[in-house]
């Protein structure tokens, strides 16, 4: 089935059409400037730019950067705060003229490695962060997505969320190197491991492309990877889900 993904990011907007069965892009990825300020209603209309260009007239599927709730945007953490408690189907739907599927981002971004990546070819519980302005997590038990889940936000015992203190944006603004800013990650990685136990961790987002330069700092238990799909993953991975809702 060919459907619609789109990827809403805090700096661009980024869909193609993708063939569900294989995992496949069958056009090439149109990335639109995030329109600011990103209320809903801007980034509906965003979504149905996208929409018109590839002359798409189906269902679509989006990634969010927010914790969704049967297509409710419940929180605003690193997003514009009219988002909050929208109804995000019924509205991108209504301005879009299609029906539209919201997913949180980190969960199609994991669900579509599960399907199609590193995640999805291990046995047992996958954890997967996906790394950038914020952390995103998703839970991939042997092949099947556990929604919902907000590791981001969890407290380290050093008072901060784990996003607050090793996502990509605190490592650019407070000018951390690489093997610092690594060992950061490692504290959150084990913290999360003393509490789920995970058989492999697979890390996503901006910061994963750059693993090379922080992965000795990193001394978990549980194997670590960086994701397969990188930027398709979370294109391709809305589309996934929206299938699945269809
Ligand atoms: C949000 C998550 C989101 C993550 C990555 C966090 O601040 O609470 O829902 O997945 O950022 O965008």
């Amino acid at each position: 089935m060919e459907i619609l993904g789109i990827d809403i990011g805090g700096s661009g907007i980024k869909g193609a059409i993708v063939e569900t069965k294989t995992g496949e892009m069958l056009t090439k990825r149109l990335r639109i400037p995030t329109p600011q300020p990103a209320t809903p209603e801007a980034i509906a209309e965003t979504i149905k730019q996208i929409a018109d260009s590839f002359g798409y007239k189906k269902s679509i599927g989006c990634g969010f950067p927010a914790l969704m709730n049967h297509g409710v945007i419940k929180t605003a953490s690193n997003i514009d705060p009219s988002c909050k408690d929208v109804d995000a189907n019924k509205l991108f739907s209504e301005i879009t003229g299609r029906i539209v599927h919201v997913f949180n981002d980190a969960d199609v971004a994991g669900f579509a490695e599960a399907k199609f990546g590193l995640a999805g070819k291990k046995k047992g519980l996958s954890l997967f962060l996906t790394i950038g302005t914020g952390i995103g997590s998703a839970l991939i038990n042997n092949g099947k997505l556990i929604e919902n889940t907000e590791f981001g936000h969890i407290y380290m015992q050093n008072g901060l969320k784990t996003e607050h203190y090793a996502s990509d944006a605190v490592r650019e603004r407070e000018n951390l190197d690489w093997p610092v800013w690594g060992a950061r990650l490692n504290e959150v990685l084990i913290y999360l491991e003393s509490l789920f136990s995970p058989d492999a961790f697979i890390l996503g987002g901006g910061a994963s492309k750059k693993f090379e330069l922080f992965q000795d700092q990193l001394h978990t238990k549980a194997p670590i990877q960086p994701a397969e799909l990188l930027n398709k993953a979370g294109i391709v991975g809305a589309a996934l889900l929206a299938k699945k809702r269809s």
